[in-house]
C-alpha cells in the first residue's frame, strides 16, 4: 500500500484534540505538513508533534508536490474554500464539516472534484461510529426481512450537552488573533440572520446526515414542517426522509454528557442509538432493539470493535480509501443534500417569520 503524504490544514482545536494525533499515528499516512495562520500556534504545534514542514497559509502548502493529500479543520465559511483550492491543486481532500455553508459553495467544491480528477470527504464522523454502523445494519435487515414491520416514524433528539468530557489531549495555544473571515452563507440570506443560521446548521448538518444514511435515503429528502423559537435553534424540524416522517429534535441543555439519541420506529419494535460525548475516545454509540410479539425483548448488542472512536475510523477510512481507491462512505456529492437541506430549513424558519 502507497503511503499517503499528507498535509493538514489549521491546527486549532479540532486539528489538536482530534484530528492530528490521530492522522499521525495511523499506518500509511505520513504528516508531512501544517499550514496555521496563527504563525506562533503553527510553530508550537510543528515543534511538539515533529512535522516536518510549516507553511503559513493553505496556498503555499498545495503548492508543495510532496504532498498527496490534504486534511482541513478551520473556520465554518473558509474551509470549502480551501477545499476547493486544495481539489484545484490537485490534492485530494479530507475536510471537517460543514462541506459548505450554501449550495453555491457546495456547487463550487463539486466543480473542483470535476475538474481536478481529485476526490473530497467530509468529516461526519458518525457514519464511521461502530454503534451506528451496528444500527444501520439492524434497520437494513428489519427492512428487508419485514421481521419488525414497516417503519412508521423516526425521531431525533439532540441537545448537545458537554461533548469534550475533559479530554487531555495537550492542547497549544497563544494570543495571536483568529484570521479574520467574513461569516458568510446563501445570497438570499439577511446578513443579521447569518450566525443563527451558522450555529443551527453547524450542529444540525450532522443529525440530518445521520437520518439520511440510516435510512439510505440520498437525496430524498423533503422539509415538511419548521418550527423553531426566535433564536433558530430551538424547536423541531419535520423532515420526509425516503418517504418515512422524521422529527429533529434541536435545543441545548446543561448536561455533562452528550444528549443525542436517534430512534427507528417499526410497527412492531424499533432501534434505537445514543451518540457518546463526542470527545470521548473509545466510545461507540449504544444500540437498543426492541422486539415486540409473543417474546417481547430487548437486545442490547454490543459494536464491533467494541472499544473505538468514530474519529479514528473515519480518518482511518480517508487513508484507506486513497490507497485503495474504494469509494467514500461520506463524498462531497452526498454532503451537498444536506446542505439543501439546511437552506430550506432556515428559508421556511424566516418566512414563518416574515423576514422572507
Ligand atoms: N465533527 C465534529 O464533531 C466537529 C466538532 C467541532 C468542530 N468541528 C468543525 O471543525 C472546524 C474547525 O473547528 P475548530 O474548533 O478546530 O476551529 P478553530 O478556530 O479552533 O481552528 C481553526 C484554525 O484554522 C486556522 N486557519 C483558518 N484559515 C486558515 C488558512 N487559510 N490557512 C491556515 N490556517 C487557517 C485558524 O488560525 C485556526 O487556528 C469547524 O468547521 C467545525 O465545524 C467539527
Amino acid at each position: 500500500m502507497r503511503t499517503i503524504r499528507l498535509g493538514y490544514v489549521g491546527c486549532g482545536f479540532m486539528a489538536q484534540k482530534v484530528h492530528l494525533p490521530n492522522f499521525s499515528t495511523i499506518p500509511g499516512c505520513e504528516l508531512v505538513a501544517l499550514a496555521e495562520l496563527r504563525e506562533e500556534l503553527g510553530r508550537r504545534v510543528q515543534r511538539r508533534l515533529g512535522i516536518p514542514k510549516l507553511y503559513h497559509g493553505h496556498t503555499e502548502m498545495l503548492a508543495d508536490p510532496e504532498i498527496d493529500a490534504v486534511a482541513i479543520s478551520a473556520g465554518f465559511t473558509e474551509q470549502g474554500w480551501i477545499a476547493r483550492d486544495a481539489l484545484l491543486a490537485g490534492k485530494d481532500v479530507f475536510v471537517e464539516k460543514p462541506m459548505a455553508v450554501s449550495l453555491a459553495q457546495a456547487d463550487a467544491i463539486l466543480e473542483a472534484e470535476r475538474r481536478s480528477g481529485r476526490r473530497l470527504m467530509v468529516g461526519y464522523m458518525k457514519r464511521y461510529d461502530a454503534g451506528v454502523e451496528l444500527a444501520k445494519r439492524a434497520v437494513a435487515q428489519f427492512r428487508e426481512t419485514g421481521e419488525l414491520g414497516p417503519i412508521t416514524f423516526v425521531r431525533n433528539h439532540g441537545f448537545c450537552g458537554d461533548w469534550i468530557c475533559g479530554l487531555d489531549t495537550p492542547m497549544e495555544t497563544t494570543d495571536e488573533p483568529m484570521p479574520e473571515t467574513p461569516a458568510s452563507g446563501p445570497d438570499w440570506l439577511p446578513s443579521e440572520y447569518m450566525d443563527q443560521y451558522l450555529s443551527y446548521l453547524q450542529q444540525y448538518t450532522h443529525n440530518i446526515n445521520l437520518l439520511r444514511w440510516l435510512l439510505d435515503a440520498g437525496d430524498d429528502v423533503r422539509v415538511r414542517v419548521v418550527d423553531l423559537d426566535d433564536d433558530g435553534y430551538t424547536g423541531v424540524v419535520i423532515l420526509d426522509v425516503a418517504g418515512v416522517r422524521a422529527v429533529i429534535e434541536s435545543g441545548l441543555i446543561s448536561h455533562y454528557r452528550w444528549d443525542e439519541h436517534t430512534q427507528i420506529y417499526f410497527r412492531h419494535g424499533w432501534v434505537k442509538t445514543w451518540a457518546p460525548p463526542l470527545l470521548l475516545k473509545q466510545m461507540p454509540a449504544g444500540v437498543e432493539i426492541y422486539r415486540a410479539g409473543e417474546e417481547q425483548t430487548f437486545t442490547r448488542p454490543i459494536p464491533k470493535p467494541a472499544w473505538s472512536w468514530s474519529y479514528k475510523r473515519e480518518a482511518e477510512h480517508f487513508i484507506r480509501c486513497l490507497q485503495t481507491g474504494e469509494p467514500f462512505r461520506s463524498p462531497a456529492e452526498d454532503a451537498r443534500v444536506d446542505v439543501r437541506v439546511l437552506e430550506e430549513i432556515f428559508r421556511a424558519h424566516l418566512k414563518q417569520r416574515g423576514v422572507l
